[in-house]
């Protein structure tokens, strides 16, 4: 499996032919690790579907240079222009309704499509490089198996696919870590399907809206399943002095188990893996998906997550601690 560094010429045009031919391409964006096709070439698109073994119709973002690349499969609702106006090139993924006839593999046949335009320079070079090679725009999910942690880094995209040819572009550890806020911008209040990294304050302040909860009628979304983002070990999020408690009851039980957590647990058993969850939310969210990748890849049976502090700035990681711990 080629790895080539994102920040050669030479690796983004070749990557564009790629893309332009049909195939695949791993590329960071400042979020995590995306597995890209073009988006307007339906046979492309199921080729990721097959790999990622993704189930059929769950639909994917498409990722595009910028407003105008978004307008060839997306119908800019005022809502979606407030958003993009203010977050684009970045982490916030609009869904608007779809021109009809564009990107139906990719949107996975629904009548709305997703919308982003990442902000890494890596992403960008190559959907630029893309566009002049006649590529309108690249759907792409995490590079991840399905439910799986998403990749934050090439090695992590390495541990998912190492056995498959595929052109990887290597962009070292993204900024963000974790996937874009998802709205739906497609009707006439802005719904939140994922939160992010950024605040649903300013998500909000940017819309001129308050965001609505997932109803019965908001698209679907399969990175909303409860059961997503998991580890193989058991992942199990407690509040502060549970974790205390849990820990003292384990006493020198030789589990297989690891601890993250934003305090040291004092009389933490020898042998039990401690990791220290950072303070702040945006470092928390940028080492999240690495840390649980690596406590799993050590072999621990048992991941004991401190819950984050309650705060909105907390609720992307939180959400993202959730889902892993529901599937295991
Ligand atoms: O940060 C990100 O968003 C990353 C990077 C690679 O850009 N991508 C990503 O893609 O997380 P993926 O496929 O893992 O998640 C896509 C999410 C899914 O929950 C999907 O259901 C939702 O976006 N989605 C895409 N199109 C949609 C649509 N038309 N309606 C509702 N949800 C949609
Ligand atoms: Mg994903």
């Amino acid at each position: 499996m080629p790895l080539l560094p994102g920040s050669s010429d030479d690796a983004i045009a070749q990557a564009a032919r790629e893309l332009a031919a049909g195939e695949l391409v791993a590329f960071p964006t400042e979020t995590v690790y995306g597995l890209g096709a073009r988006a307007d070439d339906d046979a492309a698109v199921a080729k990721i579907f097959a790999m990622k073994g993704r189930p059929a119709g769950h639909p994917l973002i498409v990722h595009v240079a910028d407003r105008v690349g978004a307008e060839r499969f997306g119908v800019i609702s005022r809502l979606a222009e407030r958003a993009i106006t203010a977050f684009w090139p970045g982490p916030v993924t609009v869904i608007v309704r779809r021109v009809q006839g564009a990107g139906e593999a990719a949107a996975g046949g629904q009548p709305t499509i997703g919308l982003r335009s990442p902000a890494h320079p890596v992403a960008h070079a190559l959907l630029a490089a893309a566009r002049e090679a006649g590529v309108p725009g690249v759907a792409a999910p995490s590079a991840n198996r399905f439910g799986r942690i998403s990749p934050t880094t090439a090695a992590h995209v390495e541990d998912e696919f190492g056995d498959v040819p595929l052109l990887v572009l290597d962009g070292g550890a993204t900024r963000l870590g974790i996937e874009s806020a998802i709205v739906d911008c497609s009707r006439a209040k802005p719904v939140l399907l994922r939160p992010g990294v950024l605040t649903r304050e300013r998500l909000e302040s940017a819309l001129g809206a308050p965001l609505e909860s997932p109803d019965q009628a908001a698209p679907r979304a399969p990175g909303t399943l409860a059961s997503h983002y998991s580890p193989k070990a058991k992942l199990r999020l407690m509040p502060t002095h549970m974790l205390r408690t849990a820990l003292e009851v384990l006493g020198s039980d030789p589990l297989k188990l690891a601890v993250y957590s934003r305090s040291v647990p004092s009389g933490v058993a020898t042998g039990v893996r401690h990791r220290r969850m950072p303070a702040r939310p945006e470092q928390a969210a940028h080492e999240l998906f690495a840390v649980l990748r690596e406590l799993d890849n050590d072999g621990v049976q048992l991941i004991w997550v401190e819950e984050p502090p309650p705060g909105p700035e907390w609720d992307g990681v939180r959400d993202r601690l959730s889902r892993a711990a529901a599937a295991t």
